[in-house]
């Protein structure tokens, strides 16, 4: 989804701004752009394509100034050409604004704005905000930004982040926010701040509740990593609230103009964890960071033989139904999620995909808990799952990577999956902390209910301690046959994944992993139902990936493996290290670590998938961290 950046500083803003838009760049998009003030005038650059496109023109034709806002846009409203990349200008192209979100009623706007004179240059939504800030601001013989800004979203309908420009106010950016992140970043007080007259003026402002004077370094983002490394403090704007970011500070205002407490807080995320460090690509560092993502989950949450429970907030033995709001990969992981809760704490659990709940007119009881799950903890349609439930009365808890996120902050309770920045836009490591994360809830409800007796407590917490190990050892031991299989199956132009019980997610994620990253049409089965239809695309072409592991279901795995053979399909088996039967009846194995507890197992098993779809892609050309058409943080419908 589109990310926004804005500085305000003594750097040259191009440059600041490029290396923001790079560190959004996992959102997904297909141009960027940026509007730099200089001499009380507004430069701007745009590229359609990769962001080299922009920082090629730059290079080219600098644009000179130290206050600036840039964007990176995932197309909506109008293909990525120029014309349709942000920044947008007024007519007299003397307010520029970035915008993340969709506005509703701009048709309708548009109309409006036109009768009256407008010339509109882009087919995007967002053009109509410059034109109706422009509006207000001439209109008003004290011309006042903030309040022009005030007037002109009051108008709009839909979701929204921007931020905006003057030429008339160089050294200042206003942004708003409705719906869509933003976050404001804060330098360090840099040492000739205190000088008398600053303190002085510092003095003056307290007094008047203003921001005080200091020579920081001011952003607007769209999340943190783009504030790196010129920020150190970060205040997340709430839903309704404007920032206004000039010589005086930062000042917070509600949108019908009432003063608010700008909060901020230090950021911990340091520029090397938005690296990729020794690897090609973050999808490949993220993948094998997993052990020390499961290790440090795993640490937070058990003390010595036994499970620490975060304090939710709620009485979980009083739980009696569950819904699990998610999207993409984190639905998958609430499908194991429902398993674990069946079967430790015996709650009845039914899995939502967030946009489809958020529709419905769901029915909750007294008992009812809604858990959202999310890796960024922004996507839209969750969201807008969790404030529906909320709005029924219904608690809701999440479990979200980003724990700054609005998701998070509008929970009752959250429990953080503690996976360190994911900027892959296919999920890896948010994924297995998540699969993880939900066992340790199970297991929290469980031993709310009375369910969890002192010996299964130890038995699970020995398996959860074994599993970074496990992780590690699977990454490296499947990697040969993982390249092997890649070498081989790269070409093929579809594939299908088959598992049963716990599997039968990992066949989806599996599945979802070669779509994303690839381009391959794959599908993820439950092996059991293969033969009512699906069995029928089997050929010498069509690679069929079976998850095998020696569960209570292994018997059935191999009758389903044997039909797709039996068909001259190839098969690739996922099954456990040392397994004697599996290099028989495949094509290919891909090893796996025994899990110390079946329920477990899927944590192991999605590793060599992920390794899988990472070679496939690798092979075919794609660029695995930003897939075409994909975003990362999806803040639209
Ligand atoms: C996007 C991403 C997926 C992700 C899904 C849900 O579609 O491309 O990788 O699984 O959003 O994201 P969330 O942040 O809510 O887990």
């Amino acid at each position: 989804m589109c990310g926004i950046a804005g500085y305000i500083g003594h750097k040259d803003a191009d440059q600041v701004l490029v290396v923001a838009l790079e560190r959004l760049k996992y959102r997904g998009y297909d141009s960027a752009g940026i509007a730099v003030i200089d001499n009380r005038e507004i430069h701007l650059r745009r590229g359609v394509g990769k962001l080299k496109a922009l920082s090629d023109l730059l290079e080219r034709s600098p644009a000179p100034g130290t206050c600036g806002i840039a964007h990176t846009r995932w197309a909506t409203h109008g293909a990525p050409t120029e014309a349709n990349c942000h920044p947008h200008l007024s007519g007299d192209e003397r307010i520029a604004v970035v915008h993340n979100g969709i506005i509703e009623n701009h048709e309708e706007l548009r109309r409006r704005l036109q009768a009256q004179g407008c010339v509109f240059r882009s087919e995007t939504d967002t053009e109509v905000i410059p034109h109706l800030i422009a509006q207000y601001y001439n209109a008003s013989p004290v011309r006042d930004p903030l309040a022009a800004i005030r007037q002109a979203v009051a108008g709009l309908e839909g979701s929204f982040a921007i931020a905006v420009m003057f030429a008339d106010h160089p050294g200042r950016i206003i942004a708003a926010r409705l719906g869509s992140p933003l976050l404001v970043g804060r330098g360090r007080r840099s040492p000739g701040a205190h000088s008398d007259r600053i303190a002085k003026a510092d003095d003056r402002r307290r007094t008047d509740g203003g921001t005080p004077v200091d020579q920081r370094e001011l952003m607007v983002a769209s999340d943190v990593p783009a504030l790196l490394p010129h920020a150190s403090e970060v205040c997340f704007l709430a839903d309704g609230q404007i920032a206004d970011l000039g010589p005086h500070g930062v000042r917070l205002f509600t949108l019908d103009g009432k003063p608010e407490e700008a909060r901020f807080k230090a950021i911990e995320v340091t520029a090397d964890a938005v690296s990729k460090g020794s690897y090609d690509t973050f999808m490949a560092k993220e993948i094998a960071e997993q052990p020390s993502v499961l290790a440090r989950l795993v640490d937070s949450r058990l003390n010595g033989g036994r499970l620490v429970d975060p304090d939710l907030g709620l009485d979980l033995a009083k739980v009696n139904h569950i819904v699990f709001l998610a999207c993409g990969t984190s639905w998958h992981a609430a499908l194991l999620g429902k398993r674990f809760l069946e079967h430790l704490a015996r709650v009845h659990v039914e899995v939502d995909i967030s946009s489809e709940y958020r529709y419905r007119n769901p029915v909750a009881s007294g008992g009812t808990l809604v858990v959202s799950i999310s890796q960024s903890g922004e996507t839209a349609d969750t969201l807008a799952g969790l404030r529906l439930a909320r709005a029924k009365f219904i608690p809701v808890v999440s479990l979200v990577n980003v724990v700054t996120s609005t998701i998070a902050r509008e929970s009752n309770g959250v429990m953080p999956l503690l996976a360190g920045p994911e900027i892959g836009v296919a999920s890896t490591k948010a994924y297995t902390a998540q699969v993880l994360a939900l066992l340790l809830f199970a297991a929290q409800v469980a031993r709310a209910k009375g369910l969890l007796d002192a010996t299964a407590e130890a038995a699970l917490v020995a398996a959860c301690r074994a599993l970074p190990e496990q992780a590690a050892a699977t990454l490296a031991g499947a990697e040969d046959a993982v390249i092997e299989a890649a070498d081989l199956f790269a070409a093929a132009q579809a594939t299908v994944f088959l598992g049963r019980g716990g599997e039968h997610p990992t066949a989806l994620e599996g599945a979802l992993k070669l779509k994303e990253i690839a381009y391959v049409h794959a599908v993820g089965y439950p092996a059991g139902e293969f033969k009512h239809g699906p069995i029928a695309l089997v050929s010498s072409h069509l690679p069929v990936i079976c998850m095998c592991p020696k569960d209570a279901l292994y018997e059935k795995m191999l009758s389903n493996l044997q039909e797709v053979r039996a068909r001259a399909g190839r098969v690739i088996a996922v099954g456990e290290q040392g397994d004697r039967h599996l290099p028989e009846l495949a094509d290919l194995v891909f090893p796996v670590a025994k899990a110390g507890d079946d329920l477990l197992q899927p944590i192991l098993s999605v590793l060599p998938l992920q390794r899988y779809a990472y070679h496939v892609a690798r092979r075919r050309d794609c660029d695995v961290d930003q897939p075409r058409n994909l975003a990362k943080s999806v803040t639209v419908e």
